[in-house]
């Protein structure tokens, strides 16, 4: 392993056992962000400070992208930058106590070089990039099989298949089953290891940035509903999935 993917994975490892540590704290103070529906723990918070001091300790140049704590903009892309997402799912954390993610990508001049998705609960932890492939706990994975969107699931948020604004209830009809887990992370671990046909959502760089440098390493494809490359920059809605699958849903979507 190179050193700095031995090193985030450590630092990784480390922040999932204080959240577990802290996972029936009775005092665990929960905030909520821009509405009821949106919420942020000490958890999360104190998960992006302690990766932030691992990253710098170990690159005092790194640049960061975090969501939490106001640093959730980024303008200057240059050079080496770290994408956090300290609980992905926080939902889940606070009433499921499972199906929550630790989640870092590394982007180096603009472009994604490592990404690291840890299923906390689960010790699932799938790491990789374009120049040394796709592990899962260690064991390097292949591309999953290119199935169409009638082969598969589909991840989808829940207002998406309510509001029907881009034929999601076609999308549904098409293919085998709509799932809906409330954590971005576990949806592209879902859709790495050819448990998915697809996932679609309205989510931010953060959400999607991790898993995505997993995603296309394999083959896999993403962009926004247009088909253009996300931005990196606000909520975009996400379309990812096999080719075959994402192909169909670009036509069936901007119908
Ligand atoms: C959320 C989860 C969820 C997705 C939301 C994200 P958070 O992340 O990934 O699945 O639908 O859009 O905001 O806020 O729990 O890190
Ligand atoms: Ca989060
Ligand atoms: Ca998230």
């Amino acid at each position: 392993m190179q050193d700095i993917v031995k090193a985030v994975h450590s630092w990784i490892i480390e922040a999932g056992e204080q959240i577990k540590d802290n996972l029936n704290k009775e005092d665990l103070l929960v905030e909520t962000k821009s509405g009821r529906k949106d919420l942020v723990t000490e958890m999360d918070k104190a998960t992006q400070d302690f990766l932030i001091h691992k990253i710098k300790t170990y690159n005092p140049d790194a640049k960061i992208l975090g969501e939490e704590n106001g640093l959730d903009q980024l303008a200057d892309w240059s050079g080496q930058v770290f994408i956090i997402d300290p609980i992905d799912g926080t939902m889940n954390f606070v009433l499921e106590k499972e199906n929550f993610c630790i989640m870092i990508a590394i982007y180096e001049e603009g472009k994604g070089r490592f990404g690291f998705v840890y299923n906390v609960m689960k010790n699932e932890f799938l790491w990789g990039g374009p120049e040394i492939g796709v592990f899962n706990n260690g064991k390097e994975i292949q591309a999953p099989k290119n199935i169409a969107l009638s082969e598969g699931l589909v991840g989808l948020n829940s207002p998406m298949l309510i509001h029907n604004r881009h034929h999601e209830t076609q999308v549904s009809d098409r293919s085998l089953g709509i799932r809906m887990t409330g954590c971005a992370g576990f949806e592209l671990i879902a859709l790495i290891k050819g448990q998915r046909a697809a996932y679609i959502s309205h989510l931010a760089p953060w959400d999607y940035a991790p898993g995505g440098v997993l995603l296309e390493t394999l083959g896999l494809k993403m962009a926004n509903i247009a088909g253009e490359p996300l931005t990196l920059s606000g909520r975009e809605l996400f379309v990812g999935g096999t080719p075959k699958a994402f192909d169909e849903l670009m036509d069936l979507m901007n119908q």
